[in-house]
């Protein structure tokens, strides 16, 4: 069992915390070939500056490298090139210091099944030189909703309750950042609620969070800023508003009071199609047309609107299109 890691003393959020709490420089991994199987190039020269108090997404489809990225953080991948810090700490120069000031939910779920939650929460403790005085075991099961459940063996939890262990075992040390990889995978949808909102308290409360999900709506929902990677290689990354304004693009669906039987004559040089006898969809760029355009011509048309309703361009257009490209 390796020596307690440091604790950085700097680690809460207040006092000289750096800007940046993750800083990642032109990183690479490839991954040594064996007999069966050729080298993989995973990370092609991954730079991502995370900001502190931020709730960062890490998108891409299967194999992106995502996990790749946040193992070698972890300390559980080693790295080919490049550089990273943690909380201003070289995961090179001090790779102790640098493991303490960062708690990791993995995306495999490992967890000693003959312990209980309280058993596995104070043996991390341990791990990590949290002295008794200051371990937060009970909050921790609290907060993620586990208290009912301290006691019994980790083989008699759902997958769901397992992650959330995992969450609180990352959390032991009250690193300043923690990244969670797929944190939500097969947690039903009450319970993903749940995490989110304990997530935000996190980071509420200080803790830089990064997570990769393969749900866009989840990085919609709790991410402020997002990077998506495809073949190793970041090809996005910028505030979640900016890349959903990033799709000029938008639907504008209007329910007529009589019947048609074409597109009107004048939304015929828009992408427009009848769904149905009153209802006409028009799909826009708002950078080209504002809706009153679109609703003056329907007057002009003579056609009544009984009712209007938006469709917004999602996540899930942004990444389709960004990461649509085969590899390079
Ligand atoms: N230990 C390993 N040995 C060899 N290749 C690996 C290893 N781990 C990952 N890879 C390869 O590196 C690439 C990136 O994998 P990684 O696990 O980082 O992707 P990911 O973005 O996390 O994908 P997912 O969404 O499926 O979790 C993949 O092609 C994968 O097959
Ligand atoms: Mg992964």
């Amino acid at each position: 069992m390796p020596d307690s890691l440091n604790r950085p003393a700097d680690t809460k959020a207040t006092g000289n915390a750096p800007a940046a709490a993750v800083e990642i420089k032109d990183l690479r991994k490839t991954y040594r070939g064996t007999p069966k199987s050729p080298p993989k190039e995973a990370l092609k020269g991954i730079s991502l500056t995370i900001p502190r108090g931020s709730i960062y997404g890490l998108l891409g489809p299967n194999g992106a490298g995502k996990s790749t990225t946040i193992n070698i953080l972890a300390g559980l991948v080693n790295k080919t090139s490049g550089k990273a810090s943690i909380w201003g700490i070289d995961i090179d120069e001090q790779p102790r210091s640098a493991r303490a000031a960062i708690g990791v939910v993995p995306q495999e779920l490992n967890l000693d099944p003959f312990f209980t939650p309280r058993e596995i929460l104070d043996l991390q403790a341990g791990l990590y030189g949290v002295p008794k005085s200051e371990r937060q075991t009970d909050a921790l099961l609290e907060a993620v909703g586990l208290k009912d459940k301290a006691n019994a063996y980790a083989r008699t939890l759902s997958g769901g309750m397992r992650r959330r262990l995992m969450v609180a075992k990352a959390m032991v040390h009250a690193p300043p950042v923690l990244v969670l990889d797929e944190p939500t995978a097969g947690v039903d949808v009450e319970l993903r609620q749940s995490l989110w909102a304990h997530v935000r308290e996190l980071n509420k409360a200080g803790t830089t969070i990064v997570l990769t999900t393969h749900y866009l709506e989840e990085a919609q929902e709790l991410c402020d800023t997002i990077a998506i990677v495809n073949h190793g290689q970041v090809v996005a990354c910028e505030s979640t508003e900016k890349l959903l304004g990033r799709i000029d693009s938008k639907e504008m669906v209007v329910t007529l009071d009589a019947d048609l039987t074409e597109v009107p004559e004048a939304f015929r040089g828009f992408d427009a199609k009848l769904d149905g006898p009153r209802r006409l969809a028009i799909h826009y760029k708002p950078s080209q047309t504002r809706v009153a355009d679109l609703l003056g011509a329907m007057a002009a048309a003579g056609l009544a609107v009984k009712d209007l309703s938006m469709v917004e361009s999602d996540l899930e257009d942004v990444f389709l299109e960004m990461t649509r490209a085969p590899a390079a």
